[in-house]
Order: C-alpha cells, then sequence, then structure tokens
C-alpha cells in the first residue's frame, strides 16, 4: 500500500470548443452594458460547440494526450463526469474508451451531481489506487452549459472537458486525505429529463453555493484540515468568474479573516484565467481553474491548493493537493493556450443557428457536416445510435 498523500494528478490536459462567443455580442443583442459581463460577473466569452461537437468529442479530444503520453499500461478504469448526458442508460465514457482504442480490460462509468461530480470522480479513482498502486484511473469532465435563450443565465454559459490521470507518484499534485463534505437538499439549479436546458433561480444558487462553501470548509476543519493561512491559492467551481471571489470573501468573513480585494486576488487571479474566456463547463470548471494556475503561476513547487467543487442540489467538497517539485516540466500550456486561441469568434446569429441545430428524436438517419477542428466529431445519428469518428 502506498500513502494516500503520494497519490494524485500526474497528467492533465484539457479541450474545448471550436467556436467562441464574445460577451459583446451578447451585450449588443440584449442591450445590457457590457461591463455587466466584463467586471459584474467576470465573463469576456463562452465556448459554442461546433454541431459535430458534444460531450464525448471534447472528452477524447482532453484525454488523447494523455493516452498518447503514458500508454494504457495499468489503466483500468475511466469514470466520466458530467450532468449534459446524451443517454440516459450508456455511460458516455465507454464511446471515448472506443475513440482511444483502450484496452477492454477497463472498468466505464458515468457520474453525476450537477457540477460536483468530477470531484467524486477524483476522489474514487485516489481510492482505487491506493488499493493497487499500480493501477491509474482516467478521470475525465466534460459538459456543455445551456440556460434558456435571454434568460439571465444565457451569459454563463460554455463547454468543456478536462482529461486527468490519477497515479500513485504523480508528477503534478498529491491529493491530501482530509476533505470537508457538505449536502444539503436545495433547488437552486437543476434540469429535469426532459429539457435540454438547465432551470435555475440565480440568486437563490448563489447563496446555496455560499451555504455549501461554509459547511463544507467546517466538515473540513474537523477532519484535520489546514489552515485558510496555508493556502497559495483555492481553486474553486466557477459558474462564472466573479463566484470565487464572492466564495472566498465568504469563506474569509466565516473565519474572521481580512478581506482584502488585493489578498484574495492573489489567492483566486491565477485560477480564474481560462474560466473568464470558457465560461462555465460545470463539472470541468474546479479543474480548469487548476489547469490556469498551473499554467500561469510562478513556481508553485512544494505549495498547497485548496479546491472548493460545488454541484447545484446541492453537494460540495472542499479538499487540498500539493503541487510536486519539478512539475512544470509536465504541463500542457502552450496545448492549453492553443485550444483557447484557436476557437473562431462568431456573432450572435451563428450563435443562435448553432443553438437551434437538434438531433432528430425519431430515429430516422441524420448526418452532420464537418465542423469541428478536433480530433474526433459525431458524424450523426441512425436509428437512435449515436455515430462518432476520428477526424
Ligand atoms: P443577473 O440577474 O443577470 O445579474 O444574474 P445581477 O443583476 O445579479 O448582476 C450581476 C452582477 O453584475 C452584480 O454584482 C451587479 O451589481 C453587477 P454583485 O452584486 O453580484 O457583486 N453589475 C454591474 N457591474 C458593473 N457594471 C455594470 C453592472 N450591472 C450589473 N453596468 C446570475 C446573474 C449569475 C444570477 C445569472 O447569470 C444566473 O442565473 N446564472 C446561472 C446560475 C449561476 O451561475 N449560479 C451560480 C451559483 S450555482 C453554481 O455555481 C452551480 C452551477 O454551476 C450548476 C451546477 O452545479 O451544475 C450553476
Amino acid at each position: 500500500m502506498v500513502d494516500s498523500g503520494s497519490i494524485g494528478l500526474h497528467d492533465l490536459s484539457f479541450a474545448t470548443t471550436r467556436f467562441v462567443l464574445p460577451h459583446t455580442e451578447l451585450a449588443r443583442h440584449n442591450g445590457t452594458e457590457i461591463d455587466k459581463y466584463h467586471l459584474g460577473i467576470g465573463q469576456r466569452s463562452m465556448s459554442v460547440p461546433a454541431v459535430d461537437e458534444d460531450i464525448v468529442t471534447m472528452a477524447a479530444a482532453a484525454a488523447r494526450p494523455l493516452v498518447a503520453r503514458h500508454g494504457t499500461d495499468g489503466l483500468r478504469t475511466l469514470v466520466f463526469a458530467t450532468e449534459t448526458s446524451i443517454d440516459q442508460a450508456k455511460a458516455a465514457g465507454v464511446y471515448v474508451h472506443s475513440l482511444l482504442g483502450l484496452p477492454s480490460s477497463t472498468r466505464v462509468v458515468e457520474l453525476k451531481q450537477a457540477c460536483y461530480s468530477a470531484t467524486a470522480a477524483l476522489q474514487f479513482a485516489v481510492a482505487l489506487v491506493h488499493r493497487d498502486p499500480g493501477q491509474r484511473v482516467l478521470v475525465i469532465a466534460s459538459d456543455v452549459s445551456k440556460y434558456d435563450l435571454d434568460s439571465p443565465g444565457e451569459a454563463t454559459q460554455g463547454a468543456a472537458a478536462v482529461a486527468m490521470l490519477v497515479s500513485a507518484d504523480p508528477a503534478l499534485l498529491r491529493v491530501e486525505a482530509p476533505s470537508g463534505l457538505f449536502t444539503a437538499d436545495v433547488m437552486d439549479f437543476w434540469r429535469p429529463n426532459y429539457r435540454d436546458t438547465a432551470l435555475v433561480d440565480g440568486q437563490e444558487s448563489i447563496s446555496a453555493y455560499l451555504q455549501a462553501v461554509e459547511g463544507a470548509w467546517k466538515d473540513y476543519g474537523e477532519q484535520g484540515g489546514r489552515g485558510l493561512e496555508e493556502f497559495t491559492a483555492i481553486c474553486y467551481h466557477q459558474p462564472f468568474t466573479k463566484m470565487a471571489y464572492k466564495a472566498h470573501r465568504h469563506l474569509l468573513h466565516c473565519c474572521g479573516e481580512d478581506t482584502d480585494d488585493a489578498l484574495i486576488a492573489r489567492v483566486l487571479g491565477r485560477t480564474t484565467a481560462y474560466n473568464s474566456v470558457v465560461g462555465n463547463s460545470y463539472t470541468a470548471s474546479v479543474y480548469l481553474g487548476l489547469a490556469a494556475l498551473l499554467d500561469t503561476a510562478e513556481d508553485l513547487s512544494g505549495q498547497a491548493v485548496g479546491f472548493l467543487s460545488y454541484g447545484s442540489g446541492s453537494v460540495a467538497e472542499f479538499f487540498a493537493g500539493t503541487v510536486v517539485p519539478g512539475y512544470r516540466a509536465h504541463l500542457r500550456t502552450n496545448t492549453h493556450r492553443e485550444a483557447i486561441d484557436a476557437r473562431e469568434p462568431i456573432d450572435y446569429a451563428a450563435y443562435r443557428d448553432l443553438r437551434g441545430s437538434r438531433l432528430p428524436a425519431d430515429g430516422t438517419e441524420h448526418l452532420l457536416p464537418r465542423q469541428t477542428q478536433g480530433p474526433y466529431r459525431l458524424a450523426g445519428i441512425c436509428d437512435h445510435k449515436r455515430l462518432y469518428e476520428p477526424c
């Protein structure tokens, strides 16, 4: 058995969509003052999937570089976290397993609890590796966030996938054992099976998030967790980047600490670089925050990073990781920046066209035009079966 402190993230990679809608376009359409988006919620643009992109194509694109670098030896589990599931029975990870050519001796499963489930996946992965340190687990978080058109939530959409390889003796981050947990049955945000956009009570969702931060932190302390002052940075779930600031200010206030803006910016600033231009990627959001932190910060070797994962409904978890010395040699900073910079800006009319595109629900064959620039695409649907292919 290895000590659980020497298990964690060995590699991390993300992928997003071909298109991006700048908030200036949305503001032009709905007459909102742009500062509300840029300053009020802290968002500048949001990723928008092409017609042949979805949670599977983004997930496979995010995981491909991990398999290319590390191979499949010891890889026996793939956990797919999402709240924008494409099937009520089949796990989206099975399509990814096939696209990546993973061994048949792999356990594949999908997990759901709004934006939180990637953290459950990560903790389950750590436990599996603890039982057998020779194994590695692929954790993928992939989501497309959609709210009703012309609703307040529309400005907080986005899409991305993060793939993480969990192993013993990790190269990036050791996950520490204490975890603070919190669950409360609230209807702040949900999506019944018959809807493809989420229902949300915006202000209630912010209060529920803050209540969950407080609860998870309290439990973290009771489990013997670190003090707040020990964290160089904290990656919060970021439905919009200003939410991380609200959450951290609330936490400092609850702990009776100084809520100085410059101090808060020092702890959070680096974690928001990708989320502010990708938008809400639900399950992937907190780990996109980690990617931004690792890609942009000065050397963090040996330093403690906190994670606050929140999923509406609601479940939250606070845990910590220690950055592994030498981690910078393993980052994918250039590829990450390219994924963001390569997106093609679209205008509001093009965004509405993409939002209007729907697969038939009656089993008829429907083939999709090639739009994605990614390595995999959804080619269409036939007999109710989704058809994926490499590009
Ligand atoms: P809204 O009603 O459009 O905006 O909803 P608002 O009026 O609350 O304004 C937002 C901020 O902009 C305010 O700042 C304004 O003062 C400011 P705050 O008071 O909050 O600090 N503002 C301006 N600032 C500068 N210049 C201006 C200006 N005008 C206004 N001219 C809301 C915003 C986020 C509620 C909406 O977009 C929404 O409903 N989003 C979806 C729900 C959401 O993201 N909730 C977050 C917590 S729940 C969560 O994180 C879980 C989730 O990811 C789902 C999951 O778990 O699966 C959503």
